[in-house]
């Protein structure tokens, strides 16, 4: 094992020319942890929200949670994984050779995945699984509406969504409609055609993935009773839910990964990458993130 390992980094809060490459000790995982050899990092916008000081995140800093990789040491306490496993899940401050992860929030990466492909699906798919079926309980037949559908978190709610059985309608726009249906969505909706609040009625769950302006626009699609999950704001005290329809997060679901792991394992589920690049080009894939536009995940390549 190396000593030392190199990093992203941020020293100061700001543009994406923030991040530089530094030398750092290779980290020790603790108890219930292990150290990955870390292949590829996603690349998401919490991690650019962090970078631009939005979050409770304060410099110097690693960006990154999503991770793909070898296991190359066990913490105390570790039985559920061994040196030399291939792995896929959340490890903060993934943009680096080695992260340290909690066993709990990894799981066997799938066969079906090359470690670009396993890297850019953690947050996307627990968060849209968290939120469909942990908070808003979807069930079969019911009407649900994927806002940015064909964004990190929107590909995975919409073909979660579509496996479940629900009738899917996904907003995108024209470039990745067909992307969007190809995914599972029984209708595609070009956003800049129609407005949210058009785009479906008599909806049982939003998810809703884009802004805090679309938020609002679609509780106008929600039937009385229905939910929606927001993943980018909170309901402003002047905005609460309309009575009768209720608002959530995406909740904490035990053992996500590896229920996604077995999705992927059984073809049922499919990842899009945006574009892959190498570590050392963090700040150019900042950048292409912040544009909020293009399909699925931008991946950084840390090893081959
Ligand atoms: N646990 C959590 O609460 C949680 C977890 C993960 C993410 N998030 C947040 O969720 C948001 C989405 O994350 P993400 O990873 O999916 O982002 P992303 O991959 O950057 O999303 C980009 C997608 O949004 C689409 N889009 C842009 N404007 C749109 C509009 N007006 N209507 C419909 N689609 C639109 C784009 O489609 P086109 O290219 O066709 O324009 C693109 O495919 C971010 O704000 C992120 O911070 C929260």
């Amino acid at each position: 094992m190396p000593e030392m390992m190199r990093v992203v980094r941020y020293n100061v809060t700001g543009p994406p020319s923030v991040l530089v490459i530094e030398e750092h000790p290779v980290p020790q995982p603790g108890e219930g942890q292990v150290l990955i050899k870390v292949h590829a990092a996603g690349v998401n916008p919490t991690d650019t929200n962090q970078r631009r000081g939005e979050r409770n995140v304060v410099p110097p800093a690693t960006p990154g949670s999503d991770v793909s990789g070898i296991v190359a040491a066990l913490g105390p306490g570790v039985a559920e994984f061994q040196v030399g496993d291939a792995v896929f899940g959340s490890a903060r401050g993934s943009y680096a050779e080695y992260a340290v992860a909690a066993v709990d929030g990894l799981a066997p990466k799938p066969d079906t995945l090359s470690f670009d492909e396993a890297a850019s699906v953690p947050m996307g798919a627990r968060t849209a699984w968290g939120g469909i079926f942990t908070t808003a309980d979807l069930q079969p037949g019911q009407r649900l509406l994927v806002t940015g559908a064909s964004g990190g978190v929107g590909i995975y709610a919409v073909q979660l969504g579509h496996w479940k059985g629900a009738e899917v309608i996904g907003t995108t726009s024209a470039a990745n409609a067909e992307l969007v249906r190809s995914l599972g969505a029984d209708t595609v909706i070009d956003y800049n055609a129609t407005p949210t609040e058009l785009a479906a009625e008599d909806v049982d769950v939003v998810f809703e993935t884009v802004s805090y302006e679309t938020q609002e626009r679609a509780w106008q699609a929600l039937k009385p009773g229905g939910i929606m999950i927001g993943i980018t704001h909170q309901p402003s005290e002047e905005t609460l839910p309309p009575e009768g329809f209720r608002f959530g997060r995406p909740g904490h679901t035990p053992g996500a990964m590896r229920l996604i792991a077995d999705l992927f394992e059984q073809g049922l589920l499919r990842t899009i990458i945006r574009k892959v690049l190498p570590l050392e080009q963090a700040a150019q894939a900042h950048e292409l993130s912040e544009t909020h536009h293009g399909a699925g995940r931008i991946v950084l390549r840390v090893s081959s």
